[in-house]
C-alpha cells in the first residue's frame, strides 16, 4: 500500500487562539524569564513542548462527564466510575486518589523511604527522585545499557538491567530495598518503552527477594502500543489486556492521570496490601482530601474514568505513537542528532551532539532549548544537567549521563502543520548551530532546580 498521511483521528469541535510573536519579542520575553522557559508566560509560546502532562486535549465524551460530575463529599458516584476503571486497568483492590502523580509519589515513598533506604528504577523521573531522596532515601537507576546509546535501533531501550537490579539489591541488602519502580514508558532515559519479558524478569526478581515492585504507569498505554507492535506473542492481544498484564506482576502502582487517562489534572495509587494502604490512606486523608476523592473534583474523576477507557482505542494510539515517530524521522532526515526509535510520548535530541562546541558546564541543552523558542516560539524541556546535575564536594558540575533536549506531545491538541513547523524550525537552527552560547546558573533552588533556576548567557 502506498504511503498515506497519518490524520489526526479526530475532528476539532473548539479551538484555542495562538498569539503569533516576532523573534524580537521573544527576545524579550526569554531575558524576562531570566533564559527559563518554565518562567516564560503560555501566551509568550506558539508551540508548547514543554510537557505531555496534564495538557491533553479533552474528548466530547469526557467533556460531557464534566457536567455529569457528582461532587459529593464523600461515596460520589463520578469516584466509583474512576475506582472501577482504575480496578479494572491494574487488578488492585485499594485505590486511592491523589490530585496527581506526585501526590500519589510523596504518599507511597514517604512510608517506605527514610534513610539507609534505597530505591531502584529503569529511571527515575525527577518528582519520584525528588520525593525519594526528600524522605532520606536513595535513588539509584539501572537501565540496559543500550539506554545511553541515543541512536542505536533496538525496539526497548526502556527495559531495566536485570543483572545491576540484582547486584544492586544483594549489595544493599533486600531488607533495605524500599521499592524497585519499573516506569512504563521509560521518561527519562527517553519515552523508551519496557517489552513484557523485561516486566516479568523484573516481577520474578522482585519476588524472588521479597522485594515490592511498584510500576509507574502514567505511560501504560502508549507503552502497550510497543509490546502489541513489536513483541512477539502480543500481536493478537488488545492494548487494555497488555496493561493489565503488567500492571498484574506488580505490587503496586502510582499513576499520574496528567498523560495517558487523557485529562488535565489527576492521580492515583493503586495497593495489593491492605495494610500499606491504610497507612498511605491515613496521609492522603491528612494532606490531599477525603479517600473518596482525594484532590480531585468529581468532574475530574469522571473525566478520568472516561480517559482510562479512550486511551486504549487502536486508531488514537496507533495516531498518538506513529505522530510522534513522524516527527522524529524527519528531525533525523534533516540530520538532527535524535534519540531513536523515538519514544512514545516526546522525541528526545542529543544536544551534545548538536552543540559540540558548547561544554557541559554551560549546558548545552540550555543553550537548544532557548534557540527553539527564540527562533521558532517553541518550548521544550531540558532533561540534562540542568534537571540532574549535581555538584561534588568542591562545587564542580557532576553532569548528567545524557544532555537531552525533550519535545513531549501534548495529545490530540497539534496537527501536523505544527509538527512541520517544529521541524522547519530545526532546520533553521542547523544552519548556524554555531552561533549558539551556553549558560550559567546565576540562582537555583535546593531541589528540582530546573523549574526555577535563572540563568545567564555566558
Ligand atoms: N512519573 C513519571 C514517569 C512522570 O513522567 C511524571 C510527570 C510523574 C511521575 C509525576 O506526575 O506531574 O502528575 O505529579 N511527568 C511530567 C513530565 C511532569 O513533563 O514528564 P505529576
Amino acid at each position: 500500500m502506498q504511503h498515506r498521511t497519518i490524520i489526526e483521528p479526530f475532528r476539532i469541535k473548539v479551538v484555542e487562539k495562538i498569539k503569533m510573536t516576532t523573534e524580537e519579542e521573544r527576545r524579550e520575553f526569554l531575558t524576562r524569564a531570566n533564559y527559563n522557559p518554565f518562567l516564560l508566560h503560555s501566551s509568550e509560546v506558539l508551540v508548547d513542548l514543554l510537557t505531555d502532562s496534564g495538557t491533553s486535549a479533552m474528548s466530547s465524551e469526557q467533556w460531557a462527564g464534566i457536567m455529569l460530575g457528582d461532587e459529593s463529599y464523600a461515596g460520589a458516584s463520578s469516584w466509583l466510575r474512576m475506582e472501577a476503571a482504575v480496578m479494572d486497568l491494574t487488578g488492585c483492590p485499594y485505590v486511592l486518589p491523589t490530585h496527581q502523580g506526585r501526590a500519589a509519589e510523596h504518599l507511597l515513598y514517604s512510608r517506605l523511604g527514610g534513610p539507609g533506604k534505597v530505591f531502584i528504577s529503569n529511571t527515575h523521573f525527577d518528582t519520584t527522585r525528588a520525593n525519594i531522596e526528600f524522605s532520606g532515601a536513595a535513588a539509584i537507576d539501572v537501565p540496559v545499557p543500550e539506554n545511553r546509546q541515543t541512536d542505536l535501533l533496538l525496539p526497548f531501550k526502556g527495559n531495566m538491567d536485570t543483572r545491576a537490579l540484582r547486584e544492586q539489591i544483594l549489595k544493599n541488602g533486600p531488607e533495605n530495598v524500599a521499592a524497585v519502580i519499573l516506569t512504563v514508558t521509560n521518561n527519562s532515559g527517553g519515552g523508551q518503552p519496557v517489552s513484557m519479558a523485561n516486566a516479568k524478569e523484573v516481577s520474578a526478581i522482585c519476588r524472588q527477594y521479597g522485594v515490592r515492585l511498584i510500576l509507574d504507569a502514567c505511560r501504560i498505554a502508549e507503552n502497550a502500543w510497543f509490546i502489541k507492535n513489536q513483541e512477539e506473542g502480543y500481536e493478537n492481544h488488545t492494548y487494555r489486556a497488555i496493561a493489565q498484564e503488567m500492571c498484574a506482576l506488580a505490587d503496586g502502582c502510582v499513576m499520574s492521570a496528567k498523560k495517558d487517562a487523557l485529562v488535565n489534572m489527576g492521580g492515583f495509587l493503586a495497593l495489593r496490601d491492605l495494610d500499606l494502604a491504610l497507612q498511605c490512606r491515613t496521609v492522603l486523608i491528612i494532606t490531599e482530601g477525603y479517600s473518596t476523592y482525594g484532590g480531585l473534583s468529581g468532574r475530574d474523576m469522571e473525566a478520568i474514568a472516561r480517559g482510562l477507557e479512550e486511551v486504549f482505542e487502536p486508531d488514537y494510539l496507533d495516531y498518538r505513537i506513529k505522530s510522534t515517530a513522524y516527527l522524529c524521522e524527519h528531525l533525523h532526515a534533516a540530520g538532527v542528532p535524535v534519540m531513536r526509535p523515538a519514544g512514545g510520548h516526546a522525541v528526545y535530541i542529543d544536544a551534545r551532539r548538536f552543540y559540540p562546541h558548547i561544554p557541559v558546564e554551560e549546558f548545552p541543552g540550555q543553550a537548544l532549548v532557548c534557540e527553539l523558542y527564540l527562533k521558532g516560539g517553541i518550548r521544550t524541556c531540558e532533561i540534562g544537567s540542568v534537571m540532574f546535575g549535581k555538584y561534588d564536594e568542591h562545587g564542580a558540575l557532576i553532569p548528567a549521563q545524557m544532555e537531552l533536549v525533550r519535545l513531549a506531545i501534548p495529545r490530540r491538541v497539534y496537527t501536523q502543520s505544527h509538527i512541520d513547523y517544529v521541524i522547519e524550525t530545526f532546520e533553521e537552527l542547523m544552519k548556524d548551530r554555531k552561533s549558539a552560547r551556553g549558560f550559567r546558573i546565576a540562582y537555583e533552588p535546593p531541589f528540582l532546580r530546573h523549574f526555577t533556576a535563572r540563568f545567564e548567557p555566558v
